[in-house]
Order: structure tokens, then C-alpha cells, then sequence
């Protein structure tokens, strides 16, 4: 299997036959490039990087392996197959065959939400562009470029959508999504967990284990849209995203091994004591938990909106495995139950409308699927005999989005006074003297098969190659 580096946008969707979207595209591309030199890994553009890059949609052989300069990837647009005889799998036109066009009348609110996915992709590029400095291996090193590439080709899968299905305004926003960047003052990107800086690796295995997933979530939810193109794009798009996930857990998963290493090898948990080696302390890695996944709670937006509402009724965007884990597709008539803030500083229970309620279904399958890691580095804890526990704080504590905004709560969700809050707050999320303890130890590890002080080896390398295979060449 191998790539044709004469084609310039690698594809599935016979682009050679649409002249027009074909040079709208190539048009495009140029300008994709430029953002990818100027905000991408860019000081890595002449490095060696052994890769994987999508070729197309076969589950057997779907990526190339092989050794590229970054900016020569190549960005490719692939859809999942399309199921023959799909109909739409709920709301209101529930049942009814899969649209290939999008309907007049959820023209906008389509166009929205592909531009908003379409605007986290680059954002996290920009967001972890200058980690590749510090990576604690080569293996880390070549794992962050890998999710650089593939987040820089779902925007690509995005930018064909708006491209081949919107017009000029779709042509307008693909331009767009090259103008924003992440963290700035007067464009930044839209979401705003999309705006923090990740400027240490902990934060990066935070983010790719609690935002990427974030993202697994929202992809779920669009691969069931009636409207097809987009389901098929977000189909094959979490082939790619399990990767990123991926990185996430193991990158957390090895940082907990070494620090238990290191307790065991100075005999004491004492946070101090564990520094002193070099590594991170287990209620530090809980403090960047309570930030990371606070902050991508709030992706999934409002427990009540009438937005997600519409969205579900109008067949645009479903529940994740929407066909298995559901009897009711339309929703129309049952409600659920949700905990919110009674305004006096309590709890009340209230009832709401299910499709009103959608993005906290959503969310409830997010924070499931967020304790699987938890329950793995638990156990790792509990087996080399140490009582410390790490724990996912309530979906009530630290929102910014929703019915829990600027409410005070401790970690388990409970409603306390603002100056107790305030008082405790360093204590739950990385201050300031953890940051700065954190960028200590970021000292870049090049020397194939090392790795930095703070984490463990992975337990096997990339595609069937030993750890100490030398990743990245010429950096
Ligand atoms: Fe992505
Ligand atoms: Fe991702």
C-alpha cells in the first residue's frame, strides 16, 4: 500500500470528475498550507516523522505507514461507506431516507455546527504547536505530530463538507477557519477550551484524554445525522480520533507508573518528597484531572437548550450509537429528571423535556466513558499498595456553561459558600507554583528509547516497532 504523491487531495469522493469543487479545493489548499507552516509544528518542518496517513476507508488496510516531512503529508478527504438504503434514525423524520443534500430549512443550523467542529481541529494544532521542544521521547514526539496531522485532516474533512454542500458561505467559512487561532485577542476560536494554552505535556495528555474525547463524543453524535456526507465524514473520522484518545490515557496511564516507581524506590508519598525525584505527584495529576475535565464539560453545552432541542427534532445530530443503546428515536413526548441549582444555594430536582435534555445525555455518556482511565490507573494504585485514589470531580464543580455557571461547589458537586470556594480553589486546580513545577520538567528527551524522569516507556512501540526506534530523525 503506498501513497501517490502526484495526487494532490488524496480522496474517496471521485473529486478527479468535480471539476469545480476539485479547484475550489485546490484553491483552498495553499492557504491550509501557509497556516500549517505558520501555526503548525513549525519548527519541525524538516524533520523525518514516521507517520501513519490515511489512504482510504478498507477497516484492514485504511493507513499508510512511512517515514515524511510534515509538510508533505498528505491531507486526505475519506468518507466511511455508505450503508445502502440508510434512513433517518431519529427525530422528527425519523425512518424516512438519509438525506445526500441538506434540506433549505436546516441549512444554518448545519452549516453552524460543521463550523464549529470544523473549528476545534486547527485550534488544537495551534494550541499544542511549540510541545514538540519538550517531548520526553521520541515515541511522544512522533505521537504528538500524529494527532497534529490527523486534526490538520479532519479540518480538511470539515472544510469538504462546507466546500461541497454550502456554497459561498460554505467557501466563507472554510477561509474563516484558517483566521481564527487559538487564544487570540480579537479571533480567537470558538469554543473555549479550544483558547487555553497547553504548554507542558501533562496538559497535553490531559487534553487528548478529556477534550479529544469530547471530540469521540460530538463525531458519535454527527455520524448519526440524516444528513449522510456528514455522518460517512464523521465515521471515518473516529477511526483517527481513537488514536488521540489513545495517547491520552497511556500518557497519563505511564505517568502514574513512574511516580509509583519512584514511591516505591524513596519508600514515601509524601508530594515533596516525590518532586525531589523529579516526578509527578498523584495529587498534582489530580489537580490537572479537575481542570482539564471541568473545562471540557462544558463542550457539551447547557443541560437545557433549545438549540440541542431543535437539532435532535430536525434530524441534524443524534445520541451517540443512536440504533443500539435507544428504544425511543423521537422523544417527542418522554422527559428525564435533571439536579439543578435551586438559586438559594441548594439542589432541586427538575423535570425537562428529553430533546431539551440532549446534551446532557450526551454528557452522561462522556463521563462514563472518561472513568474507564480512572478505574485502569486505580487499579495501578491500588496494586503497588498505595491508598490515594484518583477521581473525576462532579459535573456541577468549576462550569462556566449551563445551569452550573459561577456556582460555587467543592469536587463532589456540593453547593458552598463563594469564599470557601475561593479559598480552596488552589487546592483543586494547578496553581501557580504546580505550573511552574510541571515546566521544570519539561526537558526535551531525544535519545531513541529514553524517556524523561517524570514518565514511564510505553509498553510496546508504534506499528509493531520497538520503542527505541528513532521516530523523528533531524529535529
Ligand atoms: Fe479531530
Ligand atoms: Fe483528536
Amino acid at each position: 500500500m503506498t501513497i501517490n504523491y502526484s495526487e494532490k487531495i488524496p480522496n474517496n469522493v471521485d473529486l478527479a470528475n468535480d471539476k469545480t469543487l476539485q479547484r475550489a479545493l485546490e484553491h483552498w489548499q495553499p492557504r491550509f498550507l501557509d497556516w500549517w507552516r505558520e501555526m503548525g509544528p513549525n519548527d519541525f518542518a524538516s524533520s523525518d516523522v514516521y507517520l501513519r496517513t490515511a489512504i482510504g476507508v478498507d477497516a484492514q488496510g485504511w493507513a499508510h505507514y512511512g517515514t515524511v516531512k510534515m509538510p508533505d503529508y498528505r491531507w486526505g478527504i475519506f468518507l466511511a461507506d455508505p450503508v445502502p438504503g440508510r434512513t433517518v434514525g431519529f427525530g422528527d423524520s425519523f425512518g424516512q431516507p438519509a438525506w445526500q443534500q441538506v434540506p433549505g430549512e436546516f441549512r444554518s443550523q448545519f452549516r453552524r455546527l460543521i463550523v464549529t467542529q470544523g473549528d476545534t481541529e486547527p485550534a488544537s494544532v495551534e494550541q499544542q504547536h511549540r510541545l514538540g521542544h519538550t517531548c520526553p521521547s521520541l515515541y511522544d514526539l512522533r505521537n504528538l505530530f500524529q494527532v497534529n496531522v490527523e486534526e490538520g485532516r479532519h479540518l480538511w474533512a470539515m472544510v469538504y463538507l462546507l466546500h461541497a454542500y454550502f456554497g459561498r458561505d460554505g467557501r466563507e467559512e472554510a477561509e474563516e477557519l484558517l483566521a481564527r487561532h487559538s487564544g487570540d485577542v480579537d479571533k480567537p476560536r470558538i469554543l473555549g477550551t479550544f483558547n487555553e494554552p497547553i504548554e507542558d505535556w501533562l496538559s497535553f495528555f490531559c487534553f487528548t484524554y478529556f477534550t479529544d474525547r469530547d471530540g469521540k463524543f460530538q463525531l458519535k453524535s454527527l455520524a448519526e445525522s440524516s444528513f449522510d456526507p456528514l455522518a460517512r465524514t464523521c465515521r471515518f473520522m473516529l477511526t483517527e480520533e481513537a488514536h488521540h484518545m489513545f495517547v491520552g490515557e497511556t500518557g497519563l496511564g505511564r505517568i502514574v507508573k513512574r511516580t509509583l516507581e519512584v514511591m516505591k524506590e524513596i519508600g514515601s508519598d509524601d508530594p515533596a518528597a516525590i518532586r525531589r525525584q523529579g516526578a509527578v505527584d498523584l495529587q498534582l495529576l489530580q489537580r490537572y484531572l479537575n481542570f482539564w475535565f471541568s473545562s471540557s464539560l462544558d463542550l457539551f453545552g447547557s443541560e437545557v437548550s433549545s438549540n440541542a432541542a431543535s437539532t435532535f427534532a430536525n434530524g441534524i445530530k443524534g445520541r451517540p450509537d443512536e440504533t443500539t443503546q435507544y428504544q425511543d428515536h423521537v422523544c417527542a413526548d418522554s422527559s428525564c429528571e435533571l439536579e439543578m441549582p435551586d438559586g438559594r444555594g441548594g439542589l432541586k430536582k427538575e423535570t425537562v423535556g428529553m430533546r431539551n435534555a440532549m446534551n446532557e445525555v450526551l454528557r452522561d455518556a462522556y463521563i462514563k466513558d472518561c472513568e474507564i482511565g480512572l478505574k485502569r490507573w486505580n487499579m495501578q494504585i491500588k496494586r503497588a499498595g498505595r491508598g490515594l485514589e484518583l477521581k473525576l470531580p462532579s459535573r456541577r464543580f468549576r462550569r462556566a456553561i449551563g445551569a452550573w455557571t459561577n456556582i460555587p461547589t467543592d469536587t463532589e458537586g456540593r453547593p458552598i459558600p463563594r469564599e470557601e470556594f475561593d479559598r480552596c480553589l488552589p487546592e483543586w486546580i494547578p496553581s501557580a507554583a504546580d505550573k511552574n513545577y510541571v515546566k521544570s520538567l519539561m526537558q526535551r528527551v531525544v535519545e531513541p528509547g529514553k524517556m524523561a524522569a517524570w514518565i514511564a516507556p510505553p509498553e510496546r512501540g508504534v506499528n509493531n516497532l520497538p520503542v527505541d526506534y528513532e521516530y523523528v530523525r533531524s529535529y
